[in-house]
């Protein structure tokens, strides 16, 4: 064959082989096979000296014309392959961007905290300052100075969590922390007080659907000069309203407790029925709120006060049982259950 024939045929086959290629690589090893420094078209072009002088023109031009061409056509070849390829890619990691995002599982707060924030927003707004005292608590502060001598039931070891210390105990309602605010803040009884005692408070006790051996309480004091029974009724009421809405029917029941004097509870009419009577108010039409009285005048005296001078009330009241009233939960141990379903409700 002659030098002329063979190129032509190096140059058909050439392009036939280019067409065939479907990606980026085997282009690389076409482009080394035919143009490269080795490559079959630029050998031949180095054969042009072999060929007698009148032919060597000739040859020497189509040579070259071969060349761009199959220059040309791989660039061109090349173009189709990154476009085929790009779009390979961009359809194989395609990205719905309409689609909506994973959701994040949020957190909430814990129907305790939850009561006991509106409790407390409720009370500032009226003017009630938060008293944080101690829940590991002085047998003294937490019975004796409350108007309970040691023989009191309330003491009983049924009801006390004692300590390996002594005359050290787990508080067992916030009502001690009254002594603390009074002789903290009070100023050897001379400086009116007002304030709210939020805590967790603890009891040995059977736990039952009605009881826990853990639960927060809401306690309040205020002393001053002047304060009267009528002082706390309407605070009371005026509380119940801003907690259970404006048209909330409150009633007060004497009652008794070592620490006050008169003492009293209050209910509210239950809202579940209206006062017709339901399971939840135990068909009586009312829910008990707390228990509360005008302080005695022991108390006072424990707490730096003059009674004849200086007279206050308190209050205390139990978040979760007010939450369980609320939202008709049946079973205090929910609370401390760590039972998501019941948690997410609130
Ligand atoms: N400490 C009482 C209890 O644990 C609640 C209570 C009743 C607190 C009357 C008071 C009060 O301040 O005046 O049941």
């Amino acid at each position: 064959m002659s030098l002329h024939d063979q190129l032509e045929s190096v140059y058909q086959t050439a392009l036939q082989e280019l067409e065939n290629i479907q990606d980026s690589a085997s282009l690389q090893g076409w482009e080394s096979k035919y143009l490269g420094r080795k490559g079959q078209v630029t050998l031949m072009l180095r054969e042009t000296g072999k060929l007698p002088q009148e032919e060597r023109a000739t040859f020497g031009q189509r040579a070259n014309e071969i060349k761009n061409l199959l220059i040309n056509a791989f660039a061109e070849r090349e173009d189709a392959i990154r476009k085929a390829e790009l779009e390979k890619s961009l359809s194989e990691g395609q990205l719905d961007v309409t689609l909506p995002g994973r959701r994040y599982a949020l957190g909430g707060l814990h129907p305790s905290t939850q009561i006991l924030r509106r409790i407390q927003e409720i009370w500032a707004e009226m003017g009630f300052q938060v008293y944080r005292s101690r829940e590991v608590e002085s047998d003294e502060i937490n019975f004796t100075l409350l108007n309970m001598p040691p023989h009191h039931p309330a003491r009983d070891m049924q009801d006390t969590f004692y300590t390996t210390q002594p005359d050290i105990v787990l508080r067992t309602h916030t009502s001690g922390g009254q002594i603390r605010a009074m002789r903290e803040y009070g100023e050897n009884g001379t400086k009116p007080i007002r304030v709210i005692l939020p805590g967790m408070c603890f009891r040995y006790e059977q736990v039952t659907t009605r009881s826990e051996i853990q639960f927060h309480q809401v306690e309040g004091l205020a002393i001053g000069k002047g304060i009267r029974m009528s002082d706390l009724k309407g605070t009371v009421a005026e509380f119940a309203k801003r907690l259970y809405g404006p048209d909330t029917e409150v009633r007060y029941r004497a009652s008794y407790f070592p620490f006050t004097e008169p003492s009293m509870e209050v209910d509210i009419k239950c809202k579940i029925c209206g006062g017709g009577g339901c399971s939840v108010c135990k068909y009586s039409g009312w829910l008990e709120i707390m228990g509360s009285g005008m302080v005695h005048p022991v108390v006072l005296q424990n707490g730096g006060y003059d009674p004849a001078e200086w007279s206050g009330f308190a209050f205390g009241m139990g978040p979760e049982r007010i939450m369980m009233q609320r939202n008709n939960i049946q079973d205090i141990r929910y609370f401390w259950g760590n039972d998501l379903r019941f948690l997410e409700q609130f």
